[in-house]
Parts: structure tokens; sequence; C-alpha cells
């Protein structure tokens, strides 16, 4: 064991993978490299490692705060500190025998020529938008015959291209002259990653901010990148192995597991890339001016509040409700109801659990700023009800542990995994409830296919009855990943023929009719949305209140606890679907609330309520059924209303 440096030592463990001689060679070389930010810093760090003791290095720029999730250099100690710096400090204390000439003004026209002097490889980290730098910098390379790489950390993953002397050049392959600013962006993007794997799982596309020159950056990406960097640099020092040059690409993404090589001839001006810009042109550079800078005003304490509030579930993502800000401290939520066109909703209670719901999600969402909530409750009209929240300043609150699952909370309505829940998450999800409420589980398969028959029934009542045909045929849209006011098609977990036939069915009552007489034309909906989905589940629950709710202010409490419980499934990591109509029709029947003029359909409901009525006691006390599973997060779900449509203009 040697603590004293020593050249060969401290590489010894690359022999194998390389030779002693080409370890020799990788000493003598020399390296530049622009940029020691996002992915510059881990190239060097990487290339450092492979034992190359050479480098120009260009860096104007000083770390901080904000560079902490990717940059190799940037740590509390660092922020403030030139990054040329502190990254040179770093390769120093790993190889003390580095020569580095530094460019700390970045480079440009003037000293690019310098920067490249003696240099046997370019290795490019410039920052996205540094595109007039990074042109001069490749035609230099291109014109002195010195190989140049770019490996990208795009998402979490890497995709790279090789410019190699006399072969396909930086402009032949992007071909940037001739566009604007952003459009040359978007071509240099399309360019570096033919293959878009990192499409599948950008969740946040407005974090891609063209006019700001920003855009999210992963570690994993970056270390990726260096890796993929390091190897095709030491396979062009060292002459050994293929190295593609343009226009063939490689992309490898370790979220989506996979590994793409692209074949571009023509570079950007291929008709793949030709429609992608198109495409691209359109989606993100639609509302685009030169010029534009995304100037919005910063929320106040209480739209904060309601911005992470507004992601509260409410039934058919109806969202009714509104909000008054009445001063700094207070506003008001005025909550309406949908009987006037939801049947499931006759008496507004549906409403008014999503209400309580909502009430939880500020209480959660006001926790993250140490604030308590006081409520005050109106509800003299029934269908508009009003609740005075007071936010009040408390040393005890500390953030909610379930704050960070509001907005990732969702239905799956897809059949689901089905190993058993431990008792530590039925733990968790009991104690979730407060006092006066519990639950009853039904987990064995026998109790899941009564569940799976009670649901198969209940949707015969659902889907033959004209009454529920106005809200089905509103509430879905059709094609759809994501909707604002609606369900997303894509949310409702049947396959593409099915949905199809329901979109078909949905235009007119008369062909529901025909085809639930000749056709059992519900069979499908209800095996795809009902039947297998309740099997294929761990577990179905019911929520139970001491005492049958009869008030709104019951309702309103009972929300706030469905939504504690709903939100601890997301913690878990479980999917979880509502099953609500077979107790809303069940309370129907029981407090004689007429909710169809079909008598068969009346009949089929009854049959449902005795199914209800055999699986639990007190069937009058349960306010929320609903299964859950084993399940990844659903890729297509309902989202909000802006915050702006929710706020009252006063
Ligand atoms: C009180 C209440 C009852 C609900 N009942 C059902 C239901 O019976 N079936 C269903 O598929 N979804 C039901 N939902 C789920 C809503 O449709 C869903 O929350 C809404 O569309 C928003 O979607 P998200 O929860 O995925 O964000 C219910 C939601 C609430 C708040």
């Amino acid at each position: 064991m040697s603590e004293q440096f020593d050249y060969q030592l401290a590489f010894s463990r690359n022999i194998g993978w390389v030779t002693e001689d080409e370890q020799a060679i990788l000493r003598t070389k020399r390296i530049a490299i622009a940029g020691m930010g996002g992915v510059g810093g881990s190239h060097l760090l990487t290339l450092v490692r492979a034992g190359i003791s050479q480098f120009n290095l260009s860096d104007f720029d000083e770390f901080a705060c904000e560079n902490t999730n990717r940059q190799a250099g940037a740590n509390t100690a660092s922020y403030g500190k030139k990054k040329l710096d502190v990254m040179v400090e770093m390769a120093q204390a790993i190889n003390p025998e580095v020569d580095i000439r530094l460019f700390p003004e970045g480079i440009n026209h003037h000293n690019t020529e310098d920067f490249l002097s003696d240099v046997d490889c370019y290795v490019d980290s410039l920052d996205f938008f540094a595109l007039e730098a990074r042109k001069h910098v490749f035609k230099l390379c291109a014109d002195k015959g010195i190989a140049a790489t770019t490996a990208a950390p795009i998402g979490m993953g890497t995709a790279y291209l090789n410019f190699l002397p006399g072969k396909m050049s930086f402009e032949e392959y992007f071909r940037l002259e001739g566009y604007s600013e952003h459009e040359q962006y978007l071509r240099f993007f399309l360019g570096l990653t033919p293959a878009a794997l990192q499409q599948a799982y950008l969740v946040d596309p407005s974090r891609l901010d063209l006019a700001n020159k920003k855009g999210p950056s992963t570690m994993m990406g970056c270390q990726l990148a260096s890796g993929v960097a390091g190897s095709q640099v030491l396979k062009i020092l060292l002459n050994r192995g293929k190295v593609l040059n343009v226009p063939w690409g490689l992309h490898f993404d370790a979220y989506t597991n996979q590994f793409k090589k692209t074949w571009r001839p023509g570079g950007n001006n291929n008709p793949i890339q030709r429609l992608a810009f198109n495409i691209g042109k359109k989606k993100l550079l639609g509302n685009l001016s030169p010029t534009a800078t995304t100037n919005t005003k910063p929320l106040s304490l209480i739209e904060k509040i309601l911005d992470y509030a507004r992601w509260a579930p409410s039934g058919d993502n109806m969202q009714a409700w509104q909000f008054e800000i009445i001063n700094e401290t207070s506003f008001i939520i005025h909550g309406t109801d949908t009987r006037e066109h939801c049947v499931y909703d006759l008496d507004g209670h549906s409403s008014h659990l999503a209400h309580g719901i909502l009430l939880e999600t500020i209480a959660i969402s006001a926790s993250q700023f140490g604030l308590n909530i006081e409520s005050t409750n109106d509800f003299t009209d029934p269908q508009h009800i009003k609740i005075t929240v007071n936010l009040v300043a408390d040393e005890s609150i500390k953030p909610n542990t379930l704050l960070p699952y509001v907005k990732i909370r969702a239905v799956q309505r897809r059949a689901m995994g089905t190993r058993p829940l431990s008792e530590s998450e039925k733990a968790a999800l009991e104690n979730a409830l407060p006092e006066g409420f519990s639950v009853t589980w039904f987990e064995s398969f026998d109790d899941r296919l009564k569940l799976a028959k009670l649901n198969f029934c209940n949707a015969k009542t659902r889907l033959t009855m004209k009454e529920a045909f106005h809200t089905h045929k509103n509430i879905i849209d059709w094609h759809q990943q994501f909707s604002e006011t609606k369900i997303p098609e894509k949310a409702l977990g049947v396959d593409w023929a099915t949905a199809r036939l329901m979109q078909w069915l949905f235009k007119d009552w008369k062909r529901i009719e025909i085809a639930n007489k000749y056709f059992a034309g519900t069979l499908m909906p209800r095996i795809q949305l009902d039947f297998i989905p309740s099997l294929k589940s761990c577990a179905h629950f019911a929520i139970q209140a001491d005492k049958e709710a009869s008030s709104i202010e019951d309702y309103v409490n009972a929300g706030r606890a469905i939504q504690r419980f709903w939100l601890t499934t997301a913690k878990l990591g479980l999917g979880f679907q509502p099953e609500q109509t077979p107790v809303i029709f069940a309370k129907y029947l029981r407090q004689n609330i007429e909710f169809s003029q079909d008598e068969a359909v009346v009949e089929n409901a009854k049959k449902g309520k005795a199914m209800f009525e055999a699986l639990l006691d007190n069937t009058e006390n349960t306010l929320f059924l609903g299964r859950i599973g084993r399940s990844q997060l659903p890729t297509s779900r309902s989202t909000r209303k802006p915050l702006t449509e929710l706020i009252i203009k006063t």
C-alpha cells in the first residue's frame, strides 16, 4: 500500500482494459474540454482517472447553488468560486502531475485557435445554448483535423456523436445556418437525440424553457455521458475499436432500458429529422417570440397553498370549487355540487366528500409553511357551501409527510399486482384515518371475487341507465392521455377497441339501448373496467364512520379522512381506485332517492345493494369503497384547471 502518488500505480487498475504501453500513450495526450459545468466537470474527472495528463480547459462561470444536482464540482464550499479553479484543484488532487492550460474567459472567436493548440481530441461540454461558440470550435476542429466528441446528458441517459477528421462535419450534420436562434436550438437538440428515448418520461415539459435558456438535467445523465465520452476519447486516442461518425449516433437510456443506434444520412436534412423539426416547431416554438421570457407574477402565500390544493381529487374530476381571497391569511372556498347533471351526486354529498378532500389538502399544503388552518362553515345553502379558511402560524406544525404525494396521487383504473398488503402497510393505512373512522379489508380471492361480482353488477346499473348517459357522454376526453376537466380515455383502463365501442355508443342513447338489447353492448366495458381489475388488486376496502353520515359537515369530515387514507396509499407506492357507485346506489335505495325511471335498472341496483350488504355490516355507515393494488403511477391521468380559473376575481 503506497500513500505516495505514483503514475504507474495510480492507474495500474486500468491495465487489462488497456495495455501498459497504451496507458503510457494516454499519459502524453492533451484533451480540450470547453465548459466545466453540467457535464464538463464529470468529463474532466473521468479522463483524469483514465490517466490522461494534459488538458486545455475553459469556463468563465462560478459555481452556484442551482448547479448542485449535476455538476461534479458544485457543493456548498464551492458556491461563488470559479468553476475552472475548483475543477483544476479536483484534477490535481487526483493526479498532481496534470498539466492544465486555462482559458478563464471561456472560448471565443479570439482564443479558440489557442484553445485547440497541441490538442489530440476535443470533448464538447459547452452549455446547450452556447451554439455560436460550439459552431466555431467544431469548425476549427474540422479544419485542424482534431477529432471531436459530444456525449450529452439527456434525461437519465446519454446521446453521443463523434466528428472525426475528414468525415461528415458538425455543420453538415446539424445544418443550423439560416435558422432563427430558437430554431437552431431545436435543430441541435433533434440532431443530438434522433432516437428521442427520453421523450417517454419528461414528466414536466414546462421545465424545457427555450425562451429562458433552461432545461432539466440529471447527474445520472451526466455520469453516463462522461463514461461514454471517456470511452470514445480512449478509442480515438489509442486508435482502437470502431468509432462511429455522424450521421451515425448512439443513445443509451437507463430509464427506458433502451439502447438505439441511429443513422440519419443528410443529418437534419434527412426526411425523418425534417418531420421531427416541423412537429417540434409547432409544439415547442409555437408561442415563442424571439425575445420571449416567462414573466409570470410570483404567487402569493395563499396562491401557493391553493396551487397545491387544487390537485385534490373530485368525482369525475369536476372540481366543483372556487376560491375567494379575502386578505393575506384568509380565503373562502365556494363549493357547488353537480346534482343537476350527475346522477351520482343527487343529494350533493359526493361533492361534499370532495370538498372535505380539498380542505384536507389545503391543511396539508399549508403545513409546508408552518401554518395551521382554522375553518368556519356556512352550509345554509347546500348547493353553494362556503368554508372560510384562516391560516394561522403555528411553530409546532412541520411539513406533513403526505405533502409530496398531493400532486402524484392519481386513480389507477387498470388491473394491478395482487401481492397481499403487508401488516405494516395495512397499519399505516388504518392509522391514516382519524378517530371515528375505520376500514374493513377484503383481501382473500373469495372476497375479491365477491367485489368483482358486485362491481360487474353495479356497472350494468350505470351503463344501462339513461339518467347516467349524459354524465358518461360528457366526462370522457376521448383519445387523450391528460385532461384538465375530464377523465382522459387512456386513464379509463379499456383497450383501444373497447374505447372506440364506448365512444360510438355514447354518441346516442338509442345506440346503447339497441346494443344492450341485442349484443350485450356493455359486456366488454364491464369486464375490462370492473370485473378483471377487481380481481387483479391486492385488497378492496370500505371506509366506515362510527355513525351514518347525515349532514354536510359529516361528509366534509369524511372527505378529510378519505384524503389522508388515499394519500397514504400513494406514499406506500400503491395504486388506488374508488368504487363509489355501489355505495351511492345503496344509499339512494335506502333513502328512497329516485335515481332512475327504468324499473329494470332499479331492480338491478337492488341486486347490487343486496350483494353489498352481504359483504359487510352497517353498510349505511360506509363512506367510501375502493380497491388497492401493486402498481406504478398511471401514465395517463386527469390534470386540473389552472389556478387562475379557480380564483374568483374581485
Ligand atoms: C368522492 C369521489 C368519488 C369518486 N368515485 C369514483 C368512482 O366511483 N369511480 C372512478 O373511477 N373514480 C372515482 N373517483 C375518482 C375521480 O374520477 C378522480 O379523482 C378524478 O377524475 C381526478 O383524477 P385523479 O384522482 O387521477 O387526479 C372519485 C373521486 C372522488 C373524490
